[in-house]
């Protein structure tokens, strides 16, 4: 089987709430066991960032079904590639929510963000929460 993982950035919709946010979260742990993808979500309150990765065509369906998704827009794909092995094997979808002030978020994902994901990617990630850290 040929996996593949791919991250991509967008904008929450700006109405966007709590329980819109948990019930994203409900259906893509629940559709992504079922799919055989895992992966990280990462909401900083208006943007999105997620991680997704599997086999190639669960990967590339999801994507379809995303970019269709009218709780976010402007949805960027920021990297993608082949990999040998998955760098969140047990998670079907960890949601991280990281809120203003929250300084120490870097540190957390650092622990958090296996050494297997891209650098790319995780200076991504990092900019995602250096940002808020200095706000
Ligand atoms: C930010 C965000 C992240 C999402 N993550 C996933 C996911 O990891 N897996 C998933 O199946 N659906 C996810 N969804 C929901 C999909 O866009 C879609 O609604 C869902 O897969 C059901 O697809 P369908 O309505 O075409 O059947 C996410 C939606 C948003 C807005």
């Amino acid at each position: 089987m040929r996996l593949k993982t791919l991250t991509y950035t967008s904008r929450a919709r700006l109405d966007l709430g709590d329980e819109d946010l948990a019930a994203i979260h409900q259906t893509a742990r629940h559709l992504n066991a079922l799919d055989g993808i895992s992966g990280l979500l990462l909401f900083d309150g208006s943007r999105f960032l997620q991680i997704v990765e599997g086999a190639e065509d669960a990967v590339d369906n999801l994507v379809e079904r995303l970019r269709m998704d009218s709780r976010h827009s402007a949805f960027e794909v920021r990297d993608e590639r082949q990999v040998e092995r998955r760098s969140f094997p047990d998670w079907s979808m960890e949601l991280v929510r990281v809120s203003a002030g929250y300084c120490n978020a870097r540190d957390e994902l650092a622990t958090i963000l296996p050494s297997a994901v891209a650098p790319s990617v995780r200076e991504l990630v990092f900019r995602m929460t250096g940002r808020l850290a200095e706000a």
